[in-house]
């Protein structure tokens, strides 16, 4: 009789764990559904919606520009996906990916030995798995971890230095890990299993719609309710599927200077955008940026793992 209600009670504990554990990600996955529902609503019909989602659009933009009747896998490359005349450079330019020497060159670095001997496949010994599991919540540290930190950080623990965050070496070797997740054909998948990485989730969220530059502007104004308005020469780009192919091999990047050869990490990106609101990006081993990507990675979980890719 004892043992059956010891066993009784531990199945209950056992089961208001796992409801608990199912429970963390509750307001996230409510809002990534939102967000699928709010994007293909507004591309499903954009001539016909243009009073609800295109109010500043032309006539032409709409008729002969964007694609209607969009899905949730068709965001994942960004504005390419909406726009006739974006895609077709873009599948021009992709047939001789520019990226190719770099996945080969972050190899070669992920095998290259340390000075004591380690190298970057002790720390990361599947390639598959490195480029597909971050960022992710560290239940042990309660924190974030991004694949540009633990990179520097396994080669500081062997005693290496620190690597550029934003391009060159970081950016070769992400390549290669994204690149090996990609063949696998390996899918977002950001996991919130605990109250601390959901309040993670949700500090990034804030960032996300409240950062306030001199222009005032927030994120969602431009990645959301903005996607697909141009600006200057450009179509923004939906939040959805906006984390899910970096490292980018960007023209302007490349032909900026010969320390450039085009190819950069997300934070690289993410910086440049905050920099053009008129504001202080945080830097890559920052909380807020940290946490700003486990968001807008949750947001894409789903999508495949495309990086890396080319950007304008
Ligand atoms: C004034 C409008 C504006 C605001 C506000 C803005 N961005 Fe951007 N962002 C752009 C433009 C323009 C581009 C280049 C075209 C594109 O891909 O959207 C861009 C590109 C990006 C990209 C690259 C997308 C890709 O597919 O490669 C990311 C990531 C990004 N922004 C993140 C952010 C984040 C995070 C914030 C808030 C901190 C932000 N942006 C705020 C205008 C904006």
């Amino acid at each position: 009789m004892l043992l059956k209600i010891a066993k009784t009670t531990a199945l209950a504990a056992l089961t208001v764990c796992t409801l608990n554990a199912a429970d963390f990600n509750a307001q996230a996955e409510k809002d990534r559904l939102a967000l699928i529902d709010y994007f293909e609503a507004k591309f499903d019909n954009p001539e016909k919606n243009r009073g609800t989602f295109f109010p500043y659009s032309t006539d032409d933009e709409l008729k002969n520009n964007i694609i209607s009747g969009l899905k949730h896998e068709d965001f994942a490359i960004g504005n390419y996906a909406f726009s006739k005349n974006g895609k077709v450079s873009y599948e021009e330019i992709n047939e001789f990916p520019p990226y190719e020497e770099f996945i080969e060159n972050g190899e070669k670095l992920y095998e290259q030995k340390f000075a004591n001997g380690n190298s970057l496949a002790t720390c990361f010994p599947d390639p598959v798995e490195a480029g597909s599991k971050y960022p992710y919540f560290d239940e042990e540290r309660k924190e974030v971890m991004t694949l540009t930190v633990a990179i520097n950080e396994c080669r500081t623990d062997n005693g290496e230095k620190k690597w550029n965050t934003k391009k060159g070496n970081m950016a070769h070797v992400q390549a290669f890990f994204v690149s090996s997740a990609k063949e696998e054909e390996k899918v977002v998948n950001t996991k919130i299993e605990s109250a601390d990485a959901a309040a993670a989730y949700e500090r990034g969220k804030e960032y996300y719609y409240s950062q306030k530059g001199y222009l005032k502007l927030n994120c969602a104004e431009c990645h959301v309710q903005g996607a697909a308005l141009r600006v200057r020469n450009e179509s923004l780009s939906q939040l959805l599927g906006q984390t899910t192919h970096f490292p980018v091999y960007r023209l302007k990047w490349g032909a900026a200077s010969s320390k450039n050869d085009g190819l950069g990490t997300l934070e690289r990106r993410m910086s440049g955008c905050v920099k053009d609101q008129g504001q202080v990006p945080p830097k890559a081993e920052d909380k807020e940026m940290r946490e700003l990507l486990f968001f807008m990675s949750y947001m894409s979980n789903g999508l495949k793992i495309d990086g890396p890719d080319i950007r304008k």
